[in-house]
């Protein structure tokens, strides 16, 4: 596998964000100050003295007090004569405030887990997958079903996806030459997030998302928002059962494939390449199993460590592509909050 560059590119800029997140802690209390309009009043008015502060705080004097020291503590701001100021770092980071607010909410969600279920996913797996906040959110079976509930669900967790997926995105397109391409098929492909983004970078692509029922519903809407519903298009239905449309020159699995068993993973993959047109190309974007020290593990991680499972290296997506029949893979990888790999290989 060879090393793409890894310098921090405009593209990765949005990694800033993850020196915000690392700690519990001081992430609760940025998730507070964001939900309390204190982030906001402080991009509004730098600096902020106290009695402005004091003004808009719904609390008492102590709640604001330790707000406030957790935030300095954080590098989020900085106190200047008793009022605040946003840091230079972390006013460029909250450019990325979608990202910031989706990761926050993520690593929330699944805290019960760290603190009570820890000890059941590290020692019984099967355990955890029954009783877990991580498995209860991404409930995919609940978007095969459509109904207001089923709907609900389905866009708790659909909303983080797209949220990483519009960062995570751009890496992959700096990465791999699309322009060449037409007719893409995004495998669990979810909102469209991902084949917009080509969509909108590449004027003569375009995108089919292979996804299920629910989430190709939150999808269609979401593109339609982004003024693409021209060129992304949705295809609701199971992609290790129902039947798959062909002649595409590209198929895509963007965090997918880790979501299942190596023998399902393998049956996409070969499912994969019978959609392609001869020629065509496979893209894996995914990531690596998450790398464990030398620094303690950031709070922002929190989701990926309850998977470290799943994650495989790129060596068993080669091997496997080999097998069936695929010309020899590249991989190649790509340093961003965990590693990922980018896989290509043609049929
Ligand atoms: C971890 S998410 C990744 C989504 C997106 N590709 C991304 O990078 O954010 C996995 C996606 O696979 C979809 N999925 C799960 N089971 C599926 C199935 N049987 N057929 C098609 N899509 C499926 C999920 O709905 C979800 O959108």
């Amino acid at each position: 596998m060879t090393t793409g560059g890894n310098e921090r590119a405009p593209e990765r800029e949005y990694l800033c964000v993850e020196a915000f997140l690392a700690t519990p802690a001081e992430a609760r209390a940025l998730r507070a100050a964001i939900e309390l309009g204190v982030i906001d009043l402080l991009a509004r008015s730098a600096p902020c003295d106290l009695a402005t502060l004091q003004a808009a705080w719904r609390g008492d004097y102590r709640g604001l007090e330790l707000l406030l020291s957790l935030l300095a503590v954080n590098g989020v701001i900085e106190r200047r004569d008793g009022g605040a100021v946003l840091t230079e770092a972390f006013a460029r980071a909250l450019r990325f405030r979608d990202l910031i607010e989706a990761k926050l909410h993520f690593a929330d969600a699944l805290a019960g887990d760290l603190a009570d279920r820890f000890t059941l996913l590290l020692a019984d797996p099967d355990g955890f997958q029954r009783d877990s906040r991580l498995f209860e959110l991404f409930r995919y079976d609940l978007a095969c079903q459509r109904s207001p509930e089923n709907l609900a669900a389905t866009r708790r967790w659909v909303a983080l996806t797209t949220a990483l997926t519009r960062y995570e995105g751009p890496v992959c397109l700096s990465r791999y030459d699309f322009s060449r391409h037409r007719r893409v098929l995004d495998v669990g492909g979810n909102s469209g997030e991902f084949a917009a983004t080509i969509c909108r970078r590449h004027a003569r692509v375009e995108g089919v998302v292979f996804d299920l029922p629910v989430v190709c519903d939150i999808g269609r809407d979401h593109v339609e928002g982004l003024g693409l519903s021209g060129r992304v298009s949705f295809l609701p239905g199971d992609a290790l059962a129902d039947p798959w449309p062909g002649g595409f020159d590209l198929v895509i699995f963007k965090s997918m494939l880790h979501d299942w068993p190596d023998s399902h993973a393998r049956a996409l993959l070969a499912r994969a390449r019978q959609a392609l047109a001869p020629g065509g190309t496979l893209l894996i974007f995914e990531r690596s199993p998450i790398a464990i020290g030398p620094g303690a593990v950031p709070y922002s991680l929190l989701p990926m460590l309850l998977l470290f499972r799943s994650f495989r290296g790129p060596g068993w997506y080669v091997d496997t592509c080999a097998d069936l029949g695929f010309a020899p893979a590249t991989a190649v990888r790509v340093e961003l909050e965990t590693p990922f790999f980018l896989l290509t290989a043609s049929r």
